[in-house]
């Protein structure tokens, strides 16, 4: 990996996440580059992380190991296109992260030959804890796996599907996800301020809880369940609260919220997969 040259194309804050990570686990600065249009985002990479900068993608991508893609997925198939004859000779792997574009029209975008790793990072990767899925698309071997493993380690943890449509139910999940914990942090916190505690004081009990509750289902390793019942005692506050949320059709709720945002994945890469 120490030896691998990679090169990420769109230095924006998830290349900047990927590369703090890389370099936090002892890959040399020299064997990272990122191509970025504009000239100032260009400068500050090149002071804070002390790696190559191109404004060409062409330039950045020659010679490469791993080619990330890592540009906004509406750019995705102009950048690929554009990219595909410095890539037909080469033997780079191509790792994109862009959202809902599917990998065979990645692979066909990029000329047919380059091997692809479609990867869903999500936003808690900013802070080195987010958790990817990643799938072996069209030509990926055994080595490339590896090769887009390490990089997305960098900032949290590594799953892989092997059924590709599974990519819209993890964007659901993972991708979506943190807004939704979002939703419900703000909705405790603002139900707390109604009932008269102070505003501050909410919010931070509702993200300490999250934190700890998240922490403990990670660190336990139990079923979520089982932690779920020790902390509800029968005749108690939180049966109470429990007892309210399944009455009043919670998971029936999350089941319709999550089906919905799958359904718009899928929409969305009909349309970026068009020609
Ligand atoms: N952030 C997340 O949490 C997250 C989670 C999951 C997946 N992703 C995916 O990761 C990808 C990158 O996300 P991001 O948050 O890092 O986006 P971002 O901050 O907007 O970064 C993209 C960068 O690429 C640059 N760019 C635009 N056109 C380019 C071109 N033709 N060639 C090279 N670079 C170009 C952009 O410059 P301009 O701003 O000047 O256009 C920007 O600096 C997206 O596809 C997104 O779907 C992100």
């Amino acid at each position: 990996m120490k030896d691998t040259l990679i090169a990420f194309i769109g230095g924006g804050n998830m290349t900047r996440s990927i590369v703090s990570g890389l370099l936090a686990d002892g890959v040399p600065a020299g064997r990272l580059r990122i191509a970025e249009p504009d000239t100032e985002r260009r400068t500050a990479l090149q002071r804070d992380f002390d790696v190559t900068v191109h404004a060409d993608n062409s330039t950045t991508a020659a010679g490469a190991d791993v080619v990330v893609l890592a540009v906004k997925p509406q750019v995705l198939q102009t950048v690929a296109r554009d990219l595909a004859s410095e890539l037909a000779g080469s033997k780079a792997l191509a790792v994109s992260i862009a959202a809902g574009v599917r990998s065979a029209d990645l692979a066909r975008w990029l000329g047919g030959a380059v091997p692809v790793i479609r990867a869903m990072p999500n936003t808690p990767a900013l802070l080195g804890c987010g958790a990817a899925v990643l799938y072996a698309g069209p030509g990926a071997t055994a080595h490339h796996r590896e090769l887009a493993e390490s990089i997305l380690r960098a900032v949290g943890s590594v799953s892989w599907i092997t059924d590709e449509m599974q990519m819209d139910t993890v964007t659901a999940l993972s991708g979506s996800g943190p807004a939704y914990f979002f939703l419900l942090i703000e909705a405790m916190a603002d139900a707390a301020a109604s009932a008269g505690l102070d505003g501050g004081l909410a919010r931070l009990l509702a993200v300490e809880t999250a934190l700890g509750a998240a922490r403990m289902a990670i660190e336990s390793g139990e079923d979520i369940a089982v932690l779920r019942r020790r902390v509800t005692s029968p005749g108690g506050t939180t049966e109470a609260a429990i007892g309210t949320l399944e009455q009043r059709g919670f998971r029936e709720l999350v089941d319709a919220a999550l089906a919905q945002a799958a359904a718009r994945s899928r929409e969305l890469a009909e349309q970026l997969g068009d020609d």
